[in-house]
């Protein structure tokens, strides 16, 4: 979705205490960010305008939140949305403008995460060679494996079918258990649900979310997850023992 200029964006991130652009010199430090750097520490991947983030940060003051995205704009906006539900300086959030992409340059693996959250990311379901940039891709999970604590979790929800069921499987392959799963969130009675502005909007067109926790399993994953390419034969097969898996 494409968003206006925001000439407020770029002044009000450069005097807030608690945004950086520069996340790759607090690499294996962020804990330290935090005046309680002991707390578990979540990041959001994508927090967008962090209508979500806002509201979780408020309600869990006991959390430590880096919330993650590409555009200063939506930061922008984040950093209002923040600051009016946890106040001026949240002791418990900070923001970060990066490129998710490259995520392994940013958090290394004493930051220690114990949870990352992936909503709405792009589906990238137009042509298969764009697959590589999604945020749930083999490279992503094989970066956040690097920084999640052993158990850690990716909470991962979108309203695409194609994006969840190939999610499924990347998350199957990279060694991600999945520990709750629901294809009709609002439905499925799970609670709290910090609901985005995106989930927003797919709510009130009648789009189910789907929406799924994933574990870390110790083990890591075979094979070189740059170029990953789901085939068909590998997706129906792996969707098909999830299935009875699940069961
Ligand atoms: C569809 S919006 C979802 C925002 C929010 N999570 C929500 O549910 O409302 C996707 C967000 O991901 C961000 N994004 C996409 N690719 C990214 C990347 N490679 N690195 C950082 N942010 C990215 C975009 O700037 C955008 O704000």
């Amino acid at each position: 979705m494409h968003m206006r200029k925001k000439k407020w964006a770029r002044p009000e991130l450069a005097a807030c205490g608690w945004y950086t652009a520069d996340g790759e010199s607090r690499r294996g430090r962020w804990r330290q960010w935090f005046s309680h750097p002991e707390r578990p520490l979540h990041l959001e991947m994508g927090c967008g305008k962090g209508v979500s983030t806002a509201a979780m940060a408020a309600d869990h003051p006991e959390i430590n939140y880096v919330a993650a995205d590409l555009s200063a704009d939506v930061l922008g906006c984040a950093r209002r949305n923040a600051a009016a539900l946890c106040g001026e300086n949240p002791e418990n959030l900070r923001l970060l403008e990066t490129d998710i992409c490259f995520i392994g340059r940013v958090f290394a693996p004493e930051d220690g995460a114990e949870r990352i959250y992936i909503s709405f990311c792009n589906p990238w379901t137009e042509h298969p060679k764009h697959a590589k940039r999604r945020l749930t891709h083999p490279r992503q999970l094989a970066q956040y494996r690097s920084f999640l604590k052993e158990g850690g979790e990716i909470w991962f929800k979108t309203d695409d079918d194609t994006l969840f069921q190939d999610s499924l499987v990347y998350l199957d392959l990279w060694g991600f258990d999945p520990v709750y799963l629901t294809h009709d969130l609002a439905a499925s009675g799970f609670a709290p649900n910090y609901i985005s502005e995106h989930e927003k909007k797919y709510m009130e067109a009648g789009v189910p979310i789907k929406f799924g926790i994933f574990r870390m399993r110790p083990e890591g994953p075979a094979g070189d997850p740059t170029r990953y390419r789901l085939t068909p034969g590998v997706r129906e097969e792996a969707l098909k023992r999830l299935d009875r898996d699940l069961a």
